[in-house]
């Protein structure tokens, strides 16, 4: 989709070889170094003591600030007692899925030893977030922001904000994530969440300060594990700016839905009386709404905050459907590139396939599962990226998921589906079940061009948006609906397809995409990184055969 110079291609090969040894060399993107110490440590959330996951003692983690094109250097020691990874939702590591962090493309990090990722951002902007991808962890903290800033010279199609605050709001359980995984593995459903954390905080106990008549920048990502959540602010309304690093055409909202894995941008002008405001968080579609409050601060404030928390929508399924279809992609701003991001005409192309992907749930050997197209992902010993690279026969099969659902019983199996490295594909996430779904896939941003009520069938092509739907990573299928994307299959690699509902995520609802090239190219896909860690039957192979 994007054509790059030559030079281009060298630096990003610099990038990968070079690492940390070699010296600068002029005109190469920069560099930023991190170094994360993953532990146990007591935090407080909700005013009773829980072992939750720090980084570099933080709960929640670091932020990451970076800029379109900066290569990101992260080395992560695991001191917790057993194996942990990292993965970076929506930040799309260009022909380099090894760095991916989920359990098919990386070794877990063992006991005591370190990894270190090398993720360049390249041609992104936007707001996105990490998380631990392993086990249950991601229940027990171990999540942070990731802000990527358009270049300097890159016009951004509104003002600088005064400040640009990063919110991470989540459903949150009290039970540890031991416990909560145990509840899993015995066959049984997660209870209904204790609360929603805004940063880690429960009610009242996170400030932002605004100066009044400044506009400011929020960034708000549902980092939590299943639940929608609709964000607002007291006496404000919020302009929406950019969504997984797309500008949008700017509209006002009252309110906004935050799907599960989801992440959104808002202007907020701090143009109301002198007083401290409440930023409510609560759960959608669900019988027993919880909330969580956060306080806007006026630096000039005469009142502590008062009155009512606003009320949001609750279980309104249209209000939602209808949020969605206003969100677009503004096509005259300019995204992470100078040329306008209407530029690409993505409802010209031609569909080279469609693929049809249906939810399911179901009981296997009598314990409760999840599946795509009847296929319930099972993990195997060998991440199934090197499992590719060392040639390693036996580890998983290509095709082991159908193109649409076979509607057979359901089954384990460790799915993955194949595709031709610039095909132009067509994904239907079809919803015959009664929950809002969350779907999300690495490597990639997509355009979502339609959502409806009902089945989908080909008629349904007659009410996409072919001209300015929102290119981003992670949508949302409502109840007894489908949600249609188009996704230019232009990364190499093998990428992770989720339920971002992390309960189904574990029980099977995944499976990976294998984008693949013949020609074995460096200018595809970048070989495996020198540091790469080799398990299962990988282990002890040459990480670079010379
Ligand atoms: C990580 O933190 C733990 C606990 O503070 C400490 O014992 C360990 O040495 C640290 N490891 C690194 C690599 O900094
Ligand atoms: C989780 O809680 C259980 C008790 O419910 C405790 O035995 C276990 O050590 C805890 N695990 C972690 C990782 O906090
Ligand atoms: C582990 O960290 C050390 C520096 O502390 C670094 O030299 C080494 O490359 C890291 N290992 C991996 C596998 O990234
Ligand atoms: C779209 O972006 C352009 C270019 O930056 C800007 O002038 C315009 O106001 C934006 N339009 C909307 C509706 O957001
Ligand atoms: C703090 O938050 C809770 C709910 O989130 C609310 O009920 C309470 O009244 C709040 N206000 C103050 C001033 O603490
Ligand atoms: C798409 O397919 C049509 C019909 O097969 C063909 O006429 C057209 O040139 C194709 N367009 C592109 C952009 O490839």
């Amino acid at each position: 989709m994007v054509a790059s110079s030559t030079t281009g291609l060298l630096l990003g090969f610099f990038v990968i070889f070079g690492l940390v040894n070699v010296g600068v060399v002029v005109g190469e993107d920069p560099y930023r170094f991190f170094d994360w110490n993953v532990t146990y440590g007591d935090i407080y959330p909700l005013g009773v003591k829980q072992q939750g996951i720090l980084i570099n003692g933080q709960f929640p983690g670091p932020e990451i600030y970076s800029v379109t094109n900066d290569n990101l250097i992260i080395n992560v020691h695991n001191s917790l007692p057993e194996p942990f990874l990292i993965s970076w939702n929506g930040v799309q590591q260009r022909r380099n899925s090894y760095q991916d962090g989920v359990y098919g493309t990386t070794c877990p990090i063992p006991p005591g030893k370190n990894f270190t990722y090398t993720l360049q951002v390249k041609d992104q902007i936007g707001s996105f977030f990490y998380f631990p991808s392993l086990a249950f962890h991601k229940a027990a903290g171990g999540f942070g922001g990731i802000k990527i800033l358009s270049r300097p010279r890159i016009p951004v199609p509104f003002p600088d904000p005064a400040d640009d605050y990063t919110l991470l709001i989540g459903d949150w359980y009290t039970a540890n994530h031991t416990k909560l995984k145990a509840i899993l593995d015995h066959g049984h459903r997660l209870p209904l969440p204790d609360a929603i954390l805004i940063n880690g905080r429960g009610p009242n106990a996170t400030t932002f300060t605004v100066e009044q008549g400044k506009t400011n920048r929020l960034r708000i990502s549902n980092v939590g594990l299943q639940h929608t959540l609709n964000f607002r602010i007291q006496g404000h309304l919020m302009k929406l700016v950019e969504v997984e690093g797309t500008h949008t055409v700017q509209t006002t909202y009252e309110s906004i839905d935050v799907h599960v894995g989801q992440s959104y941008s808002v202007l907020v002008t701090a143009d109301q009386a002198p007083q401290d405001y409440y930023i409510a968080v609560s759960t959608r579609f669900t019988d027993r709404v919880l909330t969580n409050t956060a306080i806007l601060h006026y630096s000039n404030s005469q009142r502590s905050v008062s009155g009512p928390i606003p009320g949001g929508p609750t279980i309104e399924i249209d209000w939602s459907v209808k949020q969605a279809r206003s969100i677009r992609t503004n096509l005259t701003a300019s995204g992470p590139r100078p040329n306008p991001q209407g530029s690409y005409h993505y409802g010209l192309v031609n569909i080279s396939r469609t693929i049809q992907l249906e939810s399911s749930a179901a009981q296997v050997d009598r314990k409760q599962r999840y599946a795509v197209n009847s296929v319930s992902f099972i993990p195997t010993d060998t991440p199934l990226k090197l499992a590719d690279y060392f040639k390693i026969g036996g580890v998983f099969k290509v095709g082991s998921i159908a193109d649409s659902p076979p509607h057979k019983n359901m089954y384990l199996d460790t799915s993955v589906l194949g595709a031709d490295f610039r095909a132009f594909v067509e994904i239907v996430f079809q919803n015959r079940e009664n929950i809002v779904q969350s779907w999300h896939i690495d490597g990639y941003a997509f355009w979502v061009v339609g959502m409806d009520g009902g089945v989908w069938t080909p008629a349904s092509r007659d009410q996409y948006n072919l001209r300015d739907a929102i290119s981003r990573s992670t949508t949302q299928v409502y109840p007894k609906s489908w949600t249609a994307i188009y996704v230019a299959l232009d990364n190499v690699g093998m990428w992770n397809i989720r339920s971002e509902f992390w309960a189904r995520q574990y029980l099977g609802q995944q499976f990976y995409l294998r984008v693949y090239s013949p020609v074995g190219s460096i200018r595809d896909e970048y070989p495996i990184p020198k540091n790469a860690l080799l398990c299962g039957r990988a282990a002890g192979r040459p990480a670079r055969p010379q």
